[in-house]
Formats: structure tokens, C-alpha cells, sequence
């Protein structure tokens, strides 16, 4: 049977960024013969609006039966008087939640075009390709004890970073499996110097590589000096895994190496599946953006590099993956943009159904 793909476009800019998507998607079915049974539903406000709930029940089961998820954004302002158990984002926690996605891909991509935007050195970044994966279910967010005690006179703020070795490893495996995807390279982050969780972490990712995937090549790096190494020169990383807290900091240091939040993709990766293939909610990193949503100005770039993951990673067709960021390569290099691309006044932005064309133009010629 065809792979088959949920989309959940959700609300703002997410339904004007998805359709470029859909184009795309029957392109591959129609010139490339990649034929995907997508289904479409609603989440977020766009859900709630209908069934009071920014998920229904059916969603849930849905995207739990895919191959893979792909989500636009959720959230606007006229869902910000709602109850907290009612507001968009809870669908899209849900989703994350009951998926059990646990290992969250953050891709730090340069395209060449764009290299200007960076605040490095445009050599430093030039060609850049690495992904941050970060541990998204454990370590110090959710760690027991946590609260505000009192103790004596004062009070005093707990967190927990605490990670079990099954937790560490399974997020560990995340990691090998897409390094193999990609440079055959893992960089582990902890602090192992000052953390308990650090010296296991280190021992089981080490074990994981040992046991499981010798051909990988892994080292460790403390993060402190990871973040150093990030901004110094960070072609020499392919794949960094790290936990929740570290990553959350990494993660966000590694995307502003290259730029526009309307270029960012992410996938969250949970267990595989009875296919081998692990179950995955893809979506660009950028939210709703209502200060531009219904104008045509998104830039769709951000939610059509989540497909190209979702066909590397899901689907196994990195190829299609390479032809698709070459083509969004090929119409940057050529200067089409949309107005987040523009660094200053000038020049002519094209809209959201342009940029859509350009590229689909770019894959027709390659
Ligand atoms: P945002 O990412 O929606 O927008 C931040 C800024 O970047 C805005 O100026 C926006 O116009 C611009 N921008 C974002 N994506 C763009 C794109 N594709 N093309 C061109 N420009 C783009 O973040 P903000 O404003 O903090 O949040 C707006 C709403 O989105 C809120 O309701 C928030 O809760 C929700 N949100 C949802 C997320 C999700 O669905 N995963 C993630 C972040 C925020
Ligand atoms: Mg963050």
C-alpha cells in the first residue's frame, strides 16, 4: 500500500503554507510516481471552532495509524481568552504526548543564498548541514521532586534532571539511526564533569554505539564547550544528541546560525513502528504568525523542508529529500524571496503561491 500521510494545516499561516505543500505532494505523485494516501484534518483553534476540543478523538487515532504527521502551526489571538485545557497549543502537546515523540529534530541548514543572514562569518556557515537532536520527554522539565518549598525561613526553587539508561538509549538510537541517514557522524553532549545524569548518559550512549551501530562514528563533547564549538565552527558536527534542557539552548543557538524562522523545519521522532520506521510529527518551528496570516506573504519554505524530512526520514526517500532542497537551493540562488528574506527596503518580495510555483518550477527542471 502507499506510505500514508496525516495533514493537520491548523490555523494562521499554517492552511497558506500547507497548500504549497500539497502542490508538491501531487507533484511527486504525478512526475515521480510517489504516490502518498494523504488524509487531511483539523487542529488547533481550527478544531476547536468545530468540535470545542483543538483535537478530537479521531484526530488522535488517526495520526497514531499514519506513517507520518505533518502539522502547520496552531494559535491566534482569538483563541486566547480560552480555557487553558481548550487552547490550540494543548493539541498539539497531545499529539506529542500520546505519539510518545520523544527525540525532537532541529536541522541547522545553510543555504548558500542566504548565508548573509547570519550573524557568523558567511564561511563559517556557508554549506552548513547538521541536526540537533534533543531528548523531549524526560531530564529536568519533568524530573521529580520539582516545586517551591519552603525550607527554614526562605523558599526554595527544585527541579530534577534525572534520566533512567532506557530513556537515554532509545533517544541515543534516534540518533544513530539518522546519522546513518546522513554523515555517519554523533556528537553526544552532557556535562559529565558536574552531572550524575551526565556520567550516564556518556556511558550509555557510548554502549548504545558499542552494541548496536559500531559502523557510527561517536564522540562526546562537555555542552558548554559544545555551544563554543557551535558558533567557532560548526561544519564539524553532523549529528549532535543531547538531553531536554541542553538541547532546548543548543537547538535554538544552532537555528539563528542560519537565519529566517520562515526557513526552519523540525520533526519529533518517537518509537518505531511495526515497519521499522519511527512514528513522526514533522512542522516548521514557526507558529501561526498572525500579523501576516491571510495576506499571501508566508514564506512556505519552513513547512516544505518538514516534507523533504518526512521523505527522508519516514518514507526512506532521501533522494527525493536531496532533488526537493535542491530545488528550494536552486530558486533562493536565483533571488526569489518572500518579504522575511528581504533584509532591507527594496526589491520585490513574491507571495506564498509564488515561492510555491518557483519551486515547483525547480523541481519540473531538475
Ligand atoms: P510566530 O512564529 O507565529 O511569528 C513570529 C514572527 O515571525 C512574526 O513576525 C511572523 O510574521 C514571522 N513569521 C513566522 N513564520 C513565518 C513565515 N513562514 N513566513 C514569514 N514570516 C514568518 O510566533 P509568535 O508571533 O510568537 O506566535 C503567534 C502564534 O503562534 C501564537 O498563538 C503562538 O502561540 C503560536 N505558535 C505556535 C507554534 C506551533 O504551532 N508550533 C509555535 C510558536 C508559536
Ligand atoms: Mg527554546
Amino acid at each position: 500500500s502507499n506510505p500514508s500521510l496525516l495533514i493537520l494545516p491548523g490555523d494562521g499561516i499554517g492552511p497558506e503554507v500547507m497548500a504549497e505543500v500539497r502542490r508538491i505532494i501531487d507533484w511527486f505523485g504525478t512526475r515521480r510516481g510517489i504516490v502518498f494516501d494523504v488524509s487531511e484534518d483539523l487542529v488547533g483553534g481550527a478544531a476547536y471552532d468545530v468540535h470545542g476540543t483543538p483535537l478530537h478523538d479521531d484526530t488522535m487515532t488517526k495520526a497514531q495509524e499514519v506513517d507520518a504527521v505533518l502539522l502547520g502551526a496552531v494559535g491566534g489571538p482569538k483563541y486566547d481568552v480560552l480555557d487553558f485545557s481548550v487552547k490550540p497549543e494543548r493539541g498539539l502537546l497531545r499529539l506529542r504526548k500520546e505519539m510518545d515523540l520523544y527525540a525532537n529534530l532541529r536541522p541547522a541548514q545553510c543555504f548558500d543564498a542566504l548565508a548573509d543572514f547570519s550573524s557568523l562569518k558567511k564561511d563559517v556557515v556557508a554549506g552548513l548541514d547538521i541536526m540537533i537532536v534533543r531528548e523531549l520527554t524526560s531530564g529536568v522539565y519533568f524530573g521529580e521532586p520539582r516545586g517551591i518549598f519552603t525550607e527554614g525561613n526562605e523558599r526554595v526553587g527544585i527541579n530534577t534532571q534525572r534520566y533512567t539508561e532506557s530513556e537515554i538509549a532509545r533517544v541515543a538510537r534516534s540518533a544513530f539511526e539518522l546519522a546513518r541517514r546522513r554523515g555517519n557522524k554523533v556528537c553526544s553532549m552532557e556535562k559529565a564533569n558536574v552531572m550524575e545524569s551526565g556520567i550516564l548518559w556518556r556511558e550509555v550512549v557510548q554502549k548504545v554505539r558499542d552494541e548496536e551501530y559500531p559502523d557510527v562514528d561517536l564522540s562526546h563533547m562537555y555542552a558548554d564547550a559544545g555551544a563554543m564549538q557551535l558558533t567557532r565552527w560548526p561544519k564539524q558536527f553532523d549529528v549532535i544528541v543531547t538531553d531536554n534542557l541542553f538541547g532546548d539552548l543548543l537547538s535554538d543557538l544552532a537555528a539563528m546560525l542560519t537565519g529566517s524562522l520562515g526557513m526552519l523545519p523540525s520533526a519529533s521522532l518517537g518509537a518505531p513502528m511495526a515497519n521499522g520506521r519511527p512514528k513522526a510529527l514533522y512542522e516548521p518551528v514557526h507558529g501561526s504568525a498572525p500579523d501576516i496570516a491571510g495576506q499571501g506573504k508566508a514564506n512556505p519554505i519552513a513547512c516544505i523542508l518538514s516534507f523533504a524530512m518526512a521523505l527522508r526520514y519516514s518514507f526512506d526517500l532521501g533522494a527525493e529529500a536531496d532533488r526537493l532542497e535542491a530545488a528550494v537551493q536552486k530558486v533562493l540562488a536565483e533571488g526569489v524571496r518572500t518579504a522575511d528574506l528581504m533584509q532591507a527596503e527594496g526589491g520585490s518580495p513574491v507571495s506564498t503561491t509564488e515561492m510555491g510555483d518557483a519551486i515547483l518550477g525547480a523541481l519540473e527542471a531538475s
